[in-house]
């Protein structure tokens, strides 16, 4: 018998929609939680376990890690793994934990890309870091043009066999390919689950380059990441640089994306949101929420308040059509340089 040092909110589920993930069994949360930056060794532990358990307690499931999250690589995922035997030990059965490999972990040839070697040594550190036996999905994270497609499939589909992945899914592949990686999964009994790609309102690339509409033909589920542009899409940049934000570490988030051009579109935009009565987090989130083609999107948050604040957007989902007339001016076909 477990000792529960946390007890999950009983109501975690009513407040939350579930979509279902393109032909598949599993519906996922229309909003998860990504532990890319602020969840790492750097963080708190306390502070990292706040958050997740406000994701739980909130009906968010569905937790989005890689091999390389953190900062400090693994550190997010050592963090999870000490969430795992203590607070969601009694909990493993109702959450969709996820994992990748393909971005650069350890140095020499067989620490970065899409081989065989690197993805089935990955995934094997990944579920010691976490505590755990398997994972929900494994993502080859990125397209690798050097590796035959075949080989980083096959690795997936073995990857099923062996029971350490319950689903896989892809993430930035160009079409193309993914319509190869597609077929090959298909065809060895391991359909592809998810394909996870960078899509908001700024950044419209799946969208423009079929990517979405190919997945969604395949039954393939779409997930977005980054879904308010790394805080770009908040209202945390609209009157200068907070010094605890990710623009001001100046790692993913640079400074110099920050144009008078985007700027003066982001208060735009933030202005339409007051007027909708959400903030501008939340509106960014209902725009993609309002394509029933996105079955969830990865939010990150470096504070409880933050994810408190994004849940809010599943209030209001609605757009009417000069609402979006209104958007795409500000926005589609347009290059920020984000
Ligand atoms: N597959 C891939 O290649 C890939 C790549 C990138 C990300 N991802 C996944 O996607 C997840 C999310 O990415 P992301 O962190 O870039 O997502 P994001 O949701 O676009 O940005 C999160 C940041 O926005 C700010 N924020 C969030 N809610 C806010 C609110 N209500 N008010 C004000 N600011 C708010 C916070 O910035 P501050 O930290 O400045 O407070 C937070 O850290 C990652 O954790 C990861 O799981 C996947």
């Amino acid at each position: 018998m477990i000792a529960p040092v946390y007890s999950a909110y009983p109501e975690r589920y009513e407040s939350m929609d579930y979509r279902r993930c393109g032909r598949s069994g599993i519906q996922l949360p229309l909003l998860s939680l990504g532990l890319w930056h602020n969840f790492g060794s750097h963080k708190p532990f306390e502070e990292v376990k706040a958050m997740a358990c406000r994701a739980f307690d909130s009906g968010i499931c569905h937790f989005d890690l890689a091999n390389n999250y953190g900062p400090e690589y693994g550190t997010a995922e050592e963090n999870f793994g000490h969430l795992m035997s203590s607070v969601f030990k009694p909990y493993r059965d109702e959450l969709f934990i996820s994992s990748k490999a393909g971005w650069d972990m350890w140095p020499g040839p067989y620490g970065n890309w899409g081989s065989r070697k690197y993805l089935m040594a990955s995934l094997d550190q990944s579920l010691k870091r976490m505590n755990i036996d398997y994972v929900d999905i494994f993502y080859s994270h990125r397209y690798d043009p050097a590796t035959p497609v075949e080989e980083t499939m096959q690795a997936l589909v073995d990857i099923v066999r062996q029971g350490k992945a319950l689903y896989v899914g892809l993430s930035r592949y160009p079409k193309e390919q993914a319509a190869k990686a597609y077929k090959y999964l298909a065809e060895h009994d391991v359909p592809c689950l998810l394909y996870q790609d960078r899509y908001n309102i700024i950044d419209r690339r799946p969208q423009d380059q079929g990517l979405i509409d190919l997945s969604y033909g395949e039954g393939v589920g779409f997930i977005s990441f980054s879904p308010l542009q790394q805080g770009l899409l908040t209202g945390r940049y609209l009157n200068g640089i907070p010094s605890d934000s990710r623009m001001a570490r100046n790692t993913s988030l640079k400074p110099e994306v920050l144009t008078p051009e985007l700027l003066e579109a982001l208060r735009r935009l933030n202005d339409m949101a007051l007027r909708r009565g959400q903030s501008l987090a939340q509106m960014s989130l209902s725009w993609l929420l309002s394509d029933p083609r996105v079955t969830s999107v990865i939010i990150g948050a470096s504070s409880v308040a933050q994810i408190d604040d994004d849940l809010k957007a599943l209030d209001n989902r609605y757009f009417s059509e000069e609402e979006i007339f209104e958007i795409d001016s500000l926005f589609a076909g347009k290059d920020f340089g984000v």
